[in-house]
């Protein structure tokens, strides 16, 4: 069965655009992703879309549908109503390249910024063992299709271009989780570089970026939450602060949070006060490569501290409060992802409905 529905969708580049409509075939059981390529075949020829797998596993198709982040080839038609119009904008975090093109280098910046997995230098590979709990731990992060929607729908970011510098995103958030829960890797510092490198302080746990996962990945609640209660234990318990101070002889070189901030380093000084993005390879070349194109020197804003009293003082409340951060606004007992009617994003149209 075919009907004809009415599209509106976003055309244009960098220097402007705005949206179309045009009314275009729909079959029974197509998705966004079919319509488009419609259209591509008949009244828009150059309409510019990215896509690969058309099975939701590339990560490329993402796009605003209806002012949701989603995925264009797992939305199916039949979840609009048959009069509903639907528009699709790209995706409104990343700058447009043309039509629903987006330049999404931001996040690959941050890919290469975040230090890889170290594995414990005196075990080698093919030796390495963990425990089967210890590997579902980090599969399910393992899951992300990097297909960016979850950085899109930020608001850290989304409208706030000059937070994108100090703010690396969920998707990096998952990574640092990912590696600080993997019982091989040596680093010990991945709370601290997600305080203080990949802005985890600026999270304040919206959950927007689990609604929007086309993986289901419980960003916030497995990923983004126990960070942060880590990083509140390292810096506000005494004992483990204390144990953190003291050195241990053979351990990995950790990143430098701090003293990038100081003056130091310098790139291709002594590499045990380096990020290293070549991780467990020990290859010097891919290192170096690793290396460029990563801005050393770039200035970041410090984390908020927490509120204090006159004195100084953690007010009582801080220090007992059972959760590192605020409560979520969707209440505890609520699954993911949310039933449609409960989303809280704007279409595109809304205003021209009133
Ligand atoms: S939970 Fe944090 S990372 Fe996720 S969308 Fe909200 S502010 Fe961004
Ligand atoms: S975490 Fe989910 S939403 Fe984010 S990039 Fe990975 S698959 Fe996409
Ligand atoms: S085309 Fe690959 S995820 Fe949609």
């Amino acid at each position: 069965m075919s009907a004809k529905r009415q599209f509106r969708i976003w055309r244009g580049d960098e220097t402007g655009g705005d949206l179309q409509d045009y009314m275009v075939e729909v079959n029974e059981g197509e998705v966004v992703l079919d319509v488009i390529h419609r259209l591509q075949a008949t009244d828009a020829p150059d309409l510019a879309c990215r896509w690969n797998c058309k099975a939701g596993k590339c990560g490329s198709c993402s796009m605003e549908i209806n002012g949701k982040p989603r995925l264009g080839c797992m939305t199916r038609m039949s979840t609009f109503g048959d009069e509903e119009t639907v528009t699709v904008t790209p995706l409104r975090t990343f700058p447009v390249i043309r039509d629903l093109v987006t330049d999404v280098s931001f996040n690959y910046e941050k890919a290469r910024e975040t230090p890889a997995f170290a594995p414990p230098a005196d075990v080698a590979p093919g030796d390495y063992r963990m425990q089967q709990v210890d590997v579902e731990r980090s599969q399910e992060f393992r899951k992300c299709i990097e297909c960016f929607l979850c950085q899109t729908v930020c608001h850290v970011i989304r409208d706030h271009d000059e937070n994108k510098q100090a703010f690396s995103g969920p998707r990096y958030f998952i990574r640092a989780a990912e590696l600080d829960m993997h019982p091989l890797d040596t680093r010990t510092d991945r709370k601290e570089y997600a305080q203080a490198e990949q802005g985890l302080g600026f999270c304040n746990i919206t959950k927007c970026c689990t609604e929007v996962c086309p993986e289901h990945i419980k960003i916030t609640d497995n990923g983004i939450i126990p960070m942060k209660e880590r990083v509140v234990d390292r810096r506000y318990d005494p004992l483990v602060w204390l144990g953190s101070k003291i050195f241990r002889r053979g351990e990995t070189p950790q990143t430098s949070v701090t003293t990038a901030r100081q003056g130091s380093p310098t790139p291709g000084s002594a590499r045990g006060g380096l990020h290293s993005h070549a991780g467990g390879s020990h290859d010097s070349q891919a290192e170096a490569q690793a290396q460029s194109g990563v801005n050393w020197h770039r200035e970041v804003p410090h984390p908020t501290a927490p509120a204090v009293d006159d004195r100084g003082k953690l007010p009582l409340t801080e220090l007992t409060f059972d959760r590192a951060a605020a409560p979520s606004p969707f209440g505890d007992d609520v699954t993911f992802p949310l039933p449609p009617e409960h989303l809280n994003f704007a279409h595109p149209d809304q205003d021209n409905k009133h």
